[in-house]
């Protein structure tokens, strides 16, 4: 990733101590994002007042600083630059509002309690503004990653329709990294979902780090691709709790193409945690949530993705993941120890969690995790699935492809049913895959 050029942050400091310890921390949240310090006004590009309460007509001075300021923001505005004014502090705190009515020169009034939500505050600014950030994270992060959209050579393609997150979980570099939400128009995904069906191509999987919150509509979308000829099966990924509406739901009651799969990530169960994690959603509306869709689609094959250990995470609030799990069952789920991405939020919370906690916690939530995924696959004995047969098998005469719950599936049976949709009946649940046996070739 290449490196937008630095930014210049200037904080004044008014009061007490804690103000000049809370405008250190400031400083070193924003650094990430490519603010350095600066002493003098007239060259930053962000200006926070870090204001006090303690004396009378503390406010009284916050609103001259800002009618200098202002002026300071003409002239840079005159010369092409963009000045960012933020009040943060006791002032902030007390009179907000206030401040933002009487000063519209401010962008962002920002309480103590706030201060870790600062980098998010900014990067929401810069992209009311259109600007890019300068994000300095490791480029290359693990959790940075969709599944690679690969050249198409089988049955199964990817499909990117949005990018971007605006959510901010607070352990996340996704916002920054990948920038604000953004939905490539219908017109162009469903030409190239034509294209691969021409191909064909018989599954796609809708691509996005957020895609659930397709603009328009996921359901909309899917509706639309659902009618091209030869595309029999979509799936989509990555669901956020807070995305999945009414429409989404239903269609997975309503649309054969629509496979019954959902990962849909809750990563954690405790409501504290999820609060630290600015997730936006508690325990009960996720499992409430779970509940409507499996009243939609009672078979769905659920999945999930897990955080352990994030700060502050406690014995009792680990107890509460392992609680949701059993709660929402499990056909397959991604787990992770909390990884500390400097620059985020999360990153210095205090209560980081030690490492051998972590991995503790970590085996505990995958046994239950494997456990749940065993049973949801042994569930499918004697029962008769579609199987979208996509290549060969490991064994000769063998070929294999995936169930409507997106389970491996092996089977001895003729290479010309390969690219082609056929029920199966399963007969046995091994550990990463199921074995069968065609019932008719149909398709
Ligand atoms: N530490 C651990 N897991 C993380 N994820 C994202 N960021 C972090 C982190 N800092 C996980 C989340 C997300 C998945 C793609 O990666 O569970 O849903
Ligand atoms: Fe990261 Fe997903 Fe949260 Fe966005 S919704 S910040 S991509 S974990």
């Amino acid at each position: 990733m290449s490196k937008p050029p630095q930014k210049r942050l200037y904080i004044k400091t008014y009061g007490c101590q804690m103000n000049v310890y809370d405008s250190e921390r400031m400083a070193d949240v924003l650094r990430p994002l490519g603010y350095e310090l600066t002493s003098e006004p007239d060259d930053a590009d962000l200006v926070v007042l870090n204001t006090c309460h303690i004396r009378e007509k503390a406010a009284e001075k916050v609103y001259s600083e800002l009618g200098r300021i202002k002026r300071i923001k003409e002239v840079r505005a005159e010369a092409g630059r963009e000045t960012r004014i933020a009040v943060a502090g006791c002032v902030a705190q007390a009179e907000g509002e206030e401040i933002m009515r009487r000063a519209p020169v401010v962008d962002l009034v920002i309480g103590p309690q706030s201060y870790h939500r600062l980098p998010e505050l900014i990067a929401r600014t810069s992209r009311q503004l259109g600007e890019r950030l300068a994000a300095d994270f490791e480029p290359e992060d693990k959790f940075d990653r969709l599944p690679e959209e690969r050249a198409v050579q089988g049955y199964s393609a990817f499909l990117t329709v949005q990018e971007g997150c605006d959510k901010f979980c607070t352990f996340c570099v996704v916002p920054y990294t990948r920038g604000a939400e953004f939905s490539r128009p219908p017109e162009a995904i469903e030409a190239e979902a034509r294209r691969l069906a021409e191909r064909g191509v018989r599954e796609v999987t809708l691509l996005g780090q957020n895609v659930n919150a397709y603009e328009g509509g996921l359901a909309a979308l899917v509706r639309r691709l659902a009618a091209i000829e030869g595309l029999d099966r979509i799936r989509y990924t990555t669901s956020h709790p807070r995305d999945m509406d009414e429409e989404l739901i239903a269609a997975h009651g309503e649309l054969e193409a629509l496979m019954p799969y959902l990962h849909l990530p809750v990563q954690a169960g405790s409501d504290r945690v999820l609060k630290a994690m600015n997730r936006g959603h508690a325990a009960e509306h996720y499992l409430r949530l779970v509940e409507h869709i499996r009243a939609a689609r009672p078979d769905i094959a659920l999945s999930g993705d897990f955080i352990v250990g994030f700060p502050g995470e406690s014995d009792a609030d680990f107890e509460q993941t392992l609680e949701i799990v059993r709660e929402a069952r499990y056909a397959s789920a991604f787990s992770f120890k909390y990884s500390r991405r400097p620059g985020t939020p999360a990153a210095s919370m205090p209560g980081q969690i030690a490492e051998e906690v972590k991995a503790e916690r970590l085996q505990r939530l995958q046994a239950l995790l494997e456990e749940q995924r065993q049973a949801f696959n042994a569930a499918m004995s004697g029962r008769t699935v579609p199987v979208l047969f996509e290549r060969e098998g490991r064994h000769p005469g063998q070929i294999a492809g995936r169930s409507p719950y997106l389970q491996a599936v092996h089977v001895d049976a003729p290479q010309r049913l390969i690219g082609r949709i056929v029920p199966v009946r399963i007969t046995a649940a091994g550990p990463n895959s199921l074995t069968g046996a065609v019932e008719l070739e149909a398709a």
